[in-house]
């Protein structure tokens, strides 16, 4: 399994990383609805989404590899003076008991690892979701240029990025098939694959939606 690599957030200037994703929004309305409380921001960065779901009042326990976006992080919400959990690891092994979280978002998160790595992520996010709680997770697509960067890459699907700000960074790509392969043991809502355009970059990523089901023995 390749080594993870955290991002180095005093590197990072774009606002985009900053403000809540759109979803987010959509995603807080309908979790309060539902009831949830025990929210996880799994690889947090700097907490735009921790904080989103802490002012809203969600138990948010926030987790990432990297120390100075935890910092940065534990500086904003003590600011704000709301009540974030803050741990740092690796994805592959989270500090948590079992089925303790509602709801669990991971924005841009865990393809940062090879195929064996995303298996382990997920299996990781099975075991710490309540039965009946529900994931956002993004993905990147095979849709990307990038993905043909053979030079670097170290599996058939994994590519080491080797641009600022994510040099020796590992991105696992997928495609729907992979999709469903990797998450068949749980419940799909939504599948969007999207074309996100910037200024200076366009990405093709799946964003999905789904459910932990509860088993019925
Ligand atoms: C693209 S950023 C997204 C941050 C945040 N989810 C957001 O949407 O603002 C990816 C984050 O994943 C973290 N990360 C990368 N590999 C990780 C790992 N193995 N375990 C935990 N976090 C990891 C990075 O340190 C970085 O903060």
């Amino acid at each position: 399994m390749v080594a993870s690599k955290a991002w180095e957030w005093s590197n990072v200037s774009d606002e985009r990383w900053r403000i809540p994703s759109e979803e987010s929004y959509y995603l807080r309305e309908r979790w309060e609805k539902q009831g949830y409380k025990n929210f996880l921001d799994l690889g947090c960065g700097l907490g735009r989404h921790s904080i989103l779901f802490a002012e809203a009042g969600f138990q948010v326990e926030a987790f990432d590899l990297s120390d100075d976006g935890i910092e940065l992080l534990r500086e904003k919400a003590h600011n704000l003076n709301l009540p974030v959990k803050i741990s740092k690891g690796d994805m592959k092994e989270l500090p948590y008991e079992d089925g303790i979280f509602d709801c669990l978002l991971a924005y841009n998160v865990i393809y940062h690892t090879d195929t064996d790595g995303i298996k382990k992520v997920i299996e990781e996010i099975e075991r710490v979701l309540k039965p009946g709680g529900e994931f956002y997770l993004t993905f990147l697509s095979k849709n990307n240029n990038s993905y043909n960067d053979i030079a670097y890459r170290i599996d058939h699907n994994t590519v080491i990025k080797m641009e600022e700000p994510e040099i020796g960074i590992p991105h696992f790509y997928t495609d729907l098939g992979g999709i469903k392969k990797l998450l068949r043991n749980f419940t799909i809502i939504k599948i969007n694959h999207i074309n996100e355009i910037t200024l200076n970059s366009s990405k093709w990523h799946f964003n999905v939606h789904g459910l932990k089901a509860v088993q019925i023995t």
